[in-house]
């Protein structure tokens, strides 16, 4: 079945397009950390920077092109013979380099802009290209403001880009104006409408605007684009662009709607958005899909529950598959028992339905007051319940071993240890396989149609 899947290009754009947001700018160093990163985590293409913008980028994409091998290296260049000397410069040394040539193509750019007619426009796109082409084989074009601009006047750009050589087409949607149906219908039409499209290779790059970009750029693909431009966590220009990981995770755990092929190593996605998060120190949005720190985090009760029976009740995807070390409960005011016992559990307790009825009472009225109960809070709270003769005041103590942790008895019963039969050569306790531990075990790979 994989061998009928078309193979799509992911050309990230994180140190570029992704590096315009504010608050991301990285130096040579640190641009160089993140591209081992993507190497590592399998993009096609790395757009490493805009030679002309400054010397440092100048810098760091010469640097990178020296010593990431694997990947194409791009470098992005304006219409025009400075930017494309000084992008070529930058990449020579690249064992497969390729330049990348923009060129507003709308109206509104052209007019206010660029203040320039569509004939110069399409003179200086062809005249650019065939520049680009003598220096190396591999020359993309981006139409800038591809989905505002006259869709006719765009295919005689494309048209001319092409015979000059142009082997990659990127259709940006600058604004994040587009809509998946409408881009999608705009790619059909640039596959109708320009000569020797089939050698070409078709390419969507999107901004989140309108909160569509991976949408859209979805929406290319299954039209027909064979690239897509994206960066890790999504960042870029104002709303960011269309996140790597969000187009990656939607083809792997929907091949029946997306039966596409990337070379992503997806265990290495939350390495790649740590790395950046760590580098920028922009945070990741707790919300965010697949990189967030919420993404496989549950807190209502019931959503617990079914986790902890089955994992497949309220994850789409395995948090290993995207490299997150493991799926977390949060503790709060929702979360229902069986969380609560198998986070006591984690922490060395123990205990019947009666006693952790009234450990969950506890828990419930101070989750009421604070957000989240921690550990800490957690066992403060079990010595509390158990310990009623201890100080009043609380104490954080280090965890008892469960092999000898003692739950209350009821007052006409003599306290007695709770037995659990596992604990290490240290005395202290095995991780408990409860039946929906081993459940989860058994479901390690659930990733849906994988
Ligand atoms: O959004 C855009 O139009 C761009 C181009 C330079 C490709 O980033
Ligand atoms: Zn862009």
């Amino acid at each position: 079945m994989s061998s009928e899947r078309a193979r799509i290009t992911i050309f990230d754009t994180t140190l570029r397009d992704g590096e315009q947001s504010p608050g991301c700018s990285m130096n040579q160093q640190e641009k160089l950390r993140l591209a081992h990163q993507l190497d590592r985590l399998g993009v096609d293409v790395i757009e490493a920077g805009f030679p002309i913008a400054s010397d440092g980028d100048f810098e760091s994409v010469k640097a990178i092109a020296e010593v990431v091998r694997r990947p194409i290296i791009a470098g992005l260049a304006r219409a025009c013979r400075p930017d494309i000397e000084r992008a070529w410069e930058a990449l020579r040394q690249a064992e497969r380099p390729r330049i990348h040539v923009f060129l507003a193509t709308s109206d509104i750019h052209l007019q206010y802009k660029l203040r320039m007619t569509r004939e110069q426009c399409l003179a200086q796109a062809r005249e650019a290209i065939e520049l680009a082409k003598s220096f190396c084989d591999d020359v993309e074009f981006s139409p800038e403001d591809a989905t505002r601009t006259d869709p006719d006047f765009l295919c005689r750009v494309l048209n001319a880009v092409v015979e000059a050589g142009a082997t990659t087409l990127n259709i940006p949607d600058t604004v994040g104006y587009t809509v998946p149906t409408e881009f999608a219908e705009l790619i059909t039409r640039i596959r109708r409408h320009v000569h020797g499209i089939e050698n070409v290779t078709i390419s969507a790059h999107c901004h989140n605007d309108l909160g569509m970009a991976v949408a859209n750029a979805l929406a290319a693909v299954s039209a027909g684009a064979r690239q897509v431009e994206c960066t890790i966590n999504g960042i870029g220009e104002r709303a960011g662009n269309a996140s790597l990981e969000e187009i990656v995770m939607a083809m792997r755990v929907r091949p029946d709607r997306f039966p596409y092929e990337t070379g992503i190593a997806s265990e290495q996605i939350f390495a790649a958005s740590q790395t950046l998060s760590e580098i920028t120190g922009v945070p990741v949005q707790p919300n965010k899909a697949i990189t967030g720190r919420n993404a496989f985090a549950h807190e209502a009760g019931i959503h617990q529950d079914g986790v902890l029976k089955n994992p497949l009740t309220y994850e789409i995807m395995t948090p290993k598959s995207v490299g997150v070390p493991d799926s977390k409960l949060v503790l709060g005011k929702h979360s229902g028992r069986h969380a609560l016992s198998m986070r006591c559990e984690q922490l060395g307790y123990q205990f019947d339905r009666r006693v952790l009825d009234d450990v969950y009472r506890r828990f419930v009225r101070l989750a009421d007051k604070i957000k989240h109960v921690e550990d800490h809070h957690l066992l403060e709270l079990i010595r509390d319940t158990h310990k009623p003769s201890m100080s009043a005041t609380p104490l954080i103590e280090p965890i008892v071993p469960a092999h000898e942790a003692v739950v209350n008895a009821p007052a006409h019963e003599p306290e007695k240890p709770v037995a659990l039969p596992n604990s290490n050569a240290f005395g202290l306790p095995l991780p408990v396989h409860s039946e929906s531990h081993h459940e989860q075990t058994q479901q390690e790979d659930y990733l849906w149609g994988v």
